[in-house]
């Protein structure tokens, strides 16, 4: 069984996907062991306690760095013996340490076709913002591993939704979790967990159970 570290700095949406998703049984062979949270007092730290889950909050602001937080984490994950790391509404930098460690085992939640509306400054409305301003007709969510390289690790699962003409970027974005960031996440999970992703350079296979 794969111990799960949910990270998160918000609302917890995802995290409440994915804890709906575990009691459902759908995460194979993986379970979340604790919720960890870059800032105080998150809804989404009432979710984990309303779950049974362990969580701790590892304050940005008490950090000198981004590189002095990221070693923290990584104490705290290796103390708890983490297998896998999800970032789900995650806003603070990590470093290059965390992927030392935990090399294509860090996944992350991005609400938007990647390459697409993707990058530095691509965060929450935003990303509609940007989609909106463009002009596309399809956007959607995208999960990936985490590499150094902002929003660039390999692609695990993507899915598209229409985008309407009469979108605003908070409908958009109410569209995209709720027909494709919350069912993608919980499922790239438990593909991780059940050792069905196998990394070949940018390109991620799925295999067969
Ligand atoms: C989601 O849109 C996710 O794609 C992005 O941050 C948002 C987090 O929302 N990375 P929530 O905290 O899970 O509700």
């Amino acid at each position: 069984m794969k111990k799960i570290a949910v990270l998160v700095s918000g609302g917890g949406t995802n995290l409440q996907a994915l804890i709906d998703a575990q009691s459902r049984g759908e995460i194979v062979n993986g379970k979340i062991s604790v919720v960890i949270s870059s800032v105080p007092e998150v809804y989404a730290l009432e979710r984990a306690q309303k779950a049974g889950i362990p969580s701790y909050v590892l304050d940005r602001k008490y950090y000198p760095s981004s590189q002095s937080m990221t070693v923290a984490l990584l104490e705290k994950l290796r103390e708890l013996s983490i297998d896998v790391v999800v970032m789900a509404g995650f806003m603070t930098i990590v470093t290059k340490e965390l992927f030392e460690v935990y090399n294509n085992s860090v996944i992350n939640i991005h609400p938007a076709l990647i390459p697409s509306f993707a990058g530095p400054g691509c965060y929450g409305l935003h990303v509609h913002e940007k989609a909106l301003a463009y002009g596309v007709k399809v956007s959607g969510a995208t999960v990936h591993f985490v590499t150094e390289e902002c929003d660039s690790g390999p692609i695990i699962l993507q899915k598209a939704v229409d985008v309407l003409p009469d979108d605003t970027p908070e409908v958009l974005q109410r569209r995209i979790m709720e027909q494709c960031e919350w069912t993608l996440l919980p499922q790239a999970v438990s593909l991780f967990c059940q050792n069905r992703l196998r990394v070949d350079g940018r390109v991620v296979r799925i295999l067969e159970p």
